[in-house]
């Protein structure tokens, strides 16, 4: 691994420019023309994705010349997490995906952002990854719906996964990557996101938890729009988009920009909510 000097550059400038940017007033001119320089040198990268090449402090969406993979080009992302009264858990919300949007709020394109990594065998990468642990851990919180686990997470993947910029193989040392390694990489992330932002658990403090099913046209025993807001906004400080079909609860979004590399933290949300009275059904499973 060689040193590298332009990149070392870049940061310090990229920091210059956060503090301009804090203060209101334009970086100088001359930081501009040299930070372009930096870009322009530094087009032959082999070795990016060590932290310690990359300043810790950028948030995605605030800065234009920052490389790639030092902080995702599309940074504003969303987490939807999915309550399915027939799969995972009974006191867990599944993940739906991690979903990266352009910084105006914009969905990517439908069929992702890197067609030669549009992998069909993502069951099998995130089976044979070195995270040994991760392919139980997918298969109980990540469940599709549809009961086609395999498809569900090549979907997610090459439309979402693919978009990551900071997961690009040219982000990674080239003597030590193994192929694909970003998909299980992409995969163990969202889980970790869906540990720390826990949904049972923080409606559960708020007193919100499942009802029992009913039968019949009226949805009973249901929650309010509010109730869940103010239960998540306790939690975490911002507000979430509610999902539902009807009354019943479908997903609770929430939306996140980056830190650095991959540090994620909540942002209010850019979305719609599509619930009045929320019906939260206790699960069968
Ligand atoms: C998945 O597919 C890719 C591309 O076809 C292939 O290179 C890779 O070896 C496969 N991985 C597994 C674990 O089957
Ligand atoms: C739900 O909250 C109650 C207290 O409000 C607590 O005793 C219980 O352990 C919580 N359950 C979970 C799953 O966190």
């Amino acid at each position: 691994m060689h040193i590298h000097l332009p990149f070392v550059f870049l940061g310090f400038v990229a920091s210059a420019a956060t503090a301009a940017d804090t203060h209101a007033s334009a970086p100088p001119l001359i930081a501009q023309d040299q930070l372009n320089n930096a870009i322009e040198l530094d087009s032959n990268k082999d070795v990016h994705h060590l932290p310690e090449t990359c300043p810790i402090d950028t948030i995605s969406c605030q800065q234009t010349d920052i490389d790639t993979c030092c902080s995702p080009r599309n940074g504003l992302l969303v987490l939807a997490q999915q309550w399915d009264t027939r799969w995972g858990p009974s006191d867990a919300f599944t993940v739906h995906g991690l979903w990266p949007d352009t910084c105006e709020g914009a969905q990517l394109p439908g069929n992702g952002c890197d067609n030669s990594r549009a992998y069909t065998n993502v069951s099998n990468i995130i089976e044979e990854s070195i995270d040994t642990t991760l392919y139980n851990d997918m298969n109980k919180y990540w469940p599709s719906n549809k009961g086609d686990n395999n498809w569900f997470w090549t979907h997610e993947w090459i439309k979402h996964g693919t978009c990551v910029t900071t997961l690009h193989p040219s982000c990674y040392a080239t003597d030590s990557y193994q192929p694909q390694q970003e998909v299980a990489e992409y995969f163990r992330s969202i889980l970790d996101l869906r540990e720390k932002y826990n949904l049972f658990n923080a409606l559960n403090a708020s007193g919100i938890v499942p009802t029992e099913q009913m039968s019949g046209r009226r949805p009973k025993n249901t929650y309010t729009l509010q109730q869940f807001k103010q239960a998540i906004r306790t939690a975490w400080g911002v507000d979430p988009n509610v999902k539902c079909r009807g009354s019943r609860l479908q997903e609770v979004w929430l939306w996140f920009k980056v830190r650095g590399r991959d540090s994620y933290y909540p942002v209010e949300p850019w979305g719609k909510d599509s619930c009045h009275r929320i019906s939260y059904q206790r699960k069968s499973t």
